[in-house]
């Protein structure tokens, strides 16, 4: 994927069934595991390589108000399109360096970007610096194709995530079906990790007001 010019999928890009989220039923499955990852009350959702932006959409239709990156003005011009007249804002900028100044998000969602990122882990770190207290990054990642895998395993992800994260909640979703629109055989998981303060451990307390 490090290679692939996403300026040149762009405008067939929503044709697969997980991407455009056009089928009914495909889109509310994922509605509904959105809903169980992204906070409860309406918030500050940063979604980091955000194609056509399907899940930004949803996102929004959850009364978050959403901020879009993308590196490819394509994507970011078709996200646009689909968010039109919403509170959300798409930049074209890089998921491992997103111009958001100093604005502070209640969720980092990133869907099937982070594998394919030059150094994953100080992509993680970044996004860390970009939560709120009581934030979370909601990473949904996977291991594509048999031959020669491409991806991310969830077990390397929650290593990577084990010095800056409390809480990591790993979500399998190769077993439904009604995501991909068919059945997938290959690792396919989303992961909701709370993020701890610089500085606190593993295991101990927030400190108050966290
Ligand atoms: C597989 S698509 C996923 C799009 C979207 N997250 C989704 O799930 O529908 C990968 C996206 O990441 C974008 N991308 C790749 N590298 C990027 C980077 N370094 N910074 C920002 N976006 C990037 C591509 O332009 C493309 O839109």
């Amino acid at each position: 994927m490090t290679n692939v010019d996403w300026d040149a999928e762009a405008a067939s890009f929503d044709e697969e069934p997980d991407h455009g989220l056009r089928d009914p039923e495909v889109r509310r499955a994922w509605a509904g595991r959105l809903r169980g990852w992204l906070p409860g009350r309406a918030g500050d959702v940063l979604d980091l390589g955000c194609g056509t932006g399907s899940l930004s959409l949803l996102a929004s239709e959850q009364g978050h108000r959403v901020t879009g990156v993308d590196l490819s003005p394509a994507m970011v011009a078709l996200a646009r399109e689909k968010l039109a007249g919403r509170d959300a804002v798409l930049l074209v900028g890089d998921a491992a360096a997103p111009p958001v100044g100093e604005e502070r998000f209640d969720a980092v969602l990133v869907r099937h970007v982070l594998w394919a990122l030059p150094d994953p882990g100080r992509a993680l770190r970044q996004w860390r610096g970009l939560l709120r207290p009581g934030g979370r990054l909601v990473l949904v990642e996977g291991v594509w194709g048999g031959i020669e895998p491409v991806g991310i395993p969830a077990e390397r992800l929650t290593a990577l995530l084990d010095p800056i994260a409390g809480p990591v909640r790993v979500e399998r979703l190769s077993n439904d079906p009604l995501l991909w629109g068919g059945q997938v055989t290959d690792e396919r998981y989303a992961v909701v990790a709370e993020i701890r303060p610089s500085g606190q451990k593993r295991g101990e307390p927030a400190a108050p007001g966290q």
